[in-house]
């Protein structure tokens, strides 16, 4: 009796599957699992990698208020930057009939069983701002122009050092700066982008002298920094300014790629004696314009930081998924650029602001990201 209970649960779970399949074959008008309304209400499972950067605690708490607004169930999860409590929180939000994952992984690799198991039960998954990789079963993927924010962190590195003016204009000055490249966690498909689009826009001047690394650490393997750890970055750099420039050479300009890192770098740079005396601090990129950042580019210590607005990428990454909900194709504006391994995923990306102590009012505070006591 039991046991043909079970088969016949076993079986009426594979026509489920089946159904699912076929409904969810397509895209356009039956493009969305159950398609049309019975997805009112639906549950949609926000999966967010860390509470320790500012920046995920904004994206998550955009994401789910403007997916509540719309009148979806949410279940919001933060995978405490461990592969393993993500892949389970992902598991859970499958196991409780979540329609829809909205994803900002932690290892974008790691999640390839669930991505299986969403397909099989006709999940839709939207990948937010880092890619999922290495698994066909990543139907969107919402993020900001990734290559770009590596370039643009450079050309502020280089604007800052004096090398090219505000309009991007060499100014001819020759340096040498000697300078010292940070990247973010190699697990984070991101991290190659941000760093690819740096060295390209810095390789004519390493090319012509005007700039040196220092330590000779230009490839990504020696500058990556695993998990985006703060601590891990101020280390590295108290490495650096001991076997490179504790001789009375000088350090004029640090890449880094993530504020969070950026504030570890200063304050090994302080601890080394930069930033007072006849020693300022070297010019000191980062990125995602968190508050404690702009405070330090407002006090004159990092030079400048990469606005992306969490709001538009959380109401974008809504919007898809209200599309997939509803039975509509979500729009994309780049379908080449983000192949992840296994398949070219179908992108929206925003672009990208720099900011500085010159820009950071208007960028910041007149849309409204920050009020100006947020940055006291
Ligand atoms: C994001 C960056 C962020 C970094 C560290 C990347 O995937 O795109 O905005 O600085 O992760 O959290």
């Amino acid at each position: 009796m039991m046991k043909r209970r079970i088969v016949a649960g076993v079986a009426a779970f594979g026509i489920a599957i089946a159904l699912a399949g076929c409904s969810a074959g397509g895209r356009g008008a039956t493009g969305s699992g159950d398609g049309g309304g019975d997805n009112k209400g639906a549950l949609v499972g926000v999966a967010m990698p860390t509470k320790v950067s500012e920046r995920w605690i904004k994206d998550g708490d955009a994401v789910k208020s403007d997916l509540e607004k719309a009148g979806y169930k949410v279940d919001l999860e933060y995978g405490d930057n461990k592969v393993q409590q993500q892949a389970q929180q992902v598991s859970n939000m499958i196991t409780k009939g979540a329609k829809v994952l909205i994803i900002a992984s932690i290892d974008g690799g790691a999640l390839s069983d669930q991505l299986d198991q969403a397909a099989k039960a006709g999940i839709k998954v939207i990948s937010y701002d880092r890619l999922l990789t290495g698994n066909k079963n990543v139907d969107y993927y919402v993020s900001f122009d990734n290559y770009k924010v590596g370039v643009d962190q450079a050309t502020s590195l280089l604007t800052g050092l004096g090398v090219v003016d505000a309009d991007g204009k060499k100014t001819g000055k020759k340096g040498p700066f000697n300078i010292e490249v940070f990247a973010g966690s190699l697990d984070d498909n991101n991290a190659g982008f941000f760093f690819n689009g740096a060295m390209d826009t810095l390789k004519p001047y390493l090319e012509d002298g005007t700039l040196k690394i220092g330590s000779g650490q230009d490839q990504l393997s020696q500058a990556a920094t695993q998990q985006w750890d703060p601590a891990t970055a101020k280390a590295r750099m108290q490495n650096l300014v001991a076997s490179t420039y504790s001789g009375g050479t000088k350090l004029d300009g640090v890449l880094s790629p993530y504020d969070g890192m950026s504030i570890g770098i200063i304050s090994a740079l302080q601890g080394a004696g930069y930033g007072s005396g006849d020693r300022p601090l070297p010019i000191v990129t980062g990125q995602d314009a968190e508050a404690a950042s702009v405070k330090s580019i407002i006090a004159g210590q990092q030079y400048s930081t990469i606005y992306k607005d969490t709001r538009k990428l959380a109401k974008q990454s809504v919007t898809m998924a209200e599309d997939l909900l509803t039975g509509k194709t979500p729009e994309t504006n780049d379908d080449k650029s983000y192949d992840n391994k296994v398949k070219v995923v179908p992108t929206y990306l925003f672009q990208p602001t720099v900011v500085t102590k010159d820009n950071y009012k208007e960028v910041l505070v007149d849309s409204g990201y920050y009020t100006e006591a947020d940055l006291k």
